[in-house]
């Protein structure tokens, strides 16, 4: 049996009061196993940002609760939940937002900048030379491409490790060729043991995935595993 890794139950979330309420998840049931590589599909607007940032412990939701060892996540204080997002969670953009005027390894560092961990040069290097990334590490962002670029991103989110990764649509801006170098660097992470739920567009992804979540309307529509 899979160990469970998080639990979003009956998770709901409102944007805004009165007429212009919307409903951007609609009764939301899910859970998530360690090692599960899930992509997120569904028309725009569908809530698949929404249900990413609920997953993030960026956003609460208007009802219900998220698990993880039985924790209700967001019924702990802000502090925890900041502690909670340094620790188990990695997040890839989909503007990647990297920081300029930052080079690569410090772009990369970045999570680590908060926690007491003592060789974090050392941490990033070995994040980045993992992603192919060897020699680049001094680089400002604009000085590279837009495929290392994604990569620099990704090893940023897996810099400390987070049991679950979360990406929203990371290869939104990118060419074709490049959407599927960066797909099969998240599929090597898989192959790794790294847990991952992707928004995507692209179907060519969900050969990698152990499942597929559909989402209209802030429903779960569709629900595919292999
Ligand atoms: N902060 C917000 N305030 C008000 N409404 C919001 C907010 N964020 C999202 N919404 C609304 O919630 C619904 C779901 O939005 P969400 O961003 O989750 O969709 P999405 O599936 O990610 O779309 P896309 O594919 O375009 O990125 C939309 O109707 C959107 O306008
Ligand atoms: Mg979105």
């Amino acid at each position: 049996m899979a160990e469970k890794l998080l639990e979003l139950k009956n998770v709901s979330k409102n944007y805004g009061t009165g007429e212009n309420q919307v409903t951007a998840l609609d009764t939301v049931d899910l859970t998530i196993d360690a090692g599960e590589y899930i992509a997120v599909m569904g028309p725009s607007g569908s809530g698949k940002s929404t249900l990413l940032s609920i997953l993030g412990a960026m956003n609460p939701p208007s009802t219900g609760k998220m698990l993880v060892d039985d924790i209700d996540v967001y019924g702990l204080s802000s502090e925890r939940q900041a502690d909670f997002r340094r620790e188990y969670l990695g997040f890839v953009f989909q503007q990647l937002q990297l920081i300029p005027y930052l080079s690569a390894i410090e772009n990369v560092m970045l999570p680590l900048v908060v926690t007491d961990i003592a060789d974090k040069r050392q941490r990033a290097e070995s994040a980045m030379e993992r992603l192919g990334l060897t020699g680049k590490f001094d680089r400002l962002p604009s000085q590279l491409s837009g495929g290392e670029q994604g990569r620099v991103a990704i090893a940023r989110a897996v810099v400390n490790e987070p049991p679950l990764l979360l990406a929203d649509e990371p290869t939104g801006s990118l060419d074709s060729r490049t959407t599927r170098e960066i797909l099969s660097l998240f599929s090597e992470l898989h192959s790794d043991g790294q847990t991952i739920v992707m928004v995507t567009h692209h179907p060519d992804t969900i050969t990698a995935t152990d499942r597929l979540i559909n989402i209209e309307d802030g429903r779960v529509v569709v629900a595919v595993g292999k």
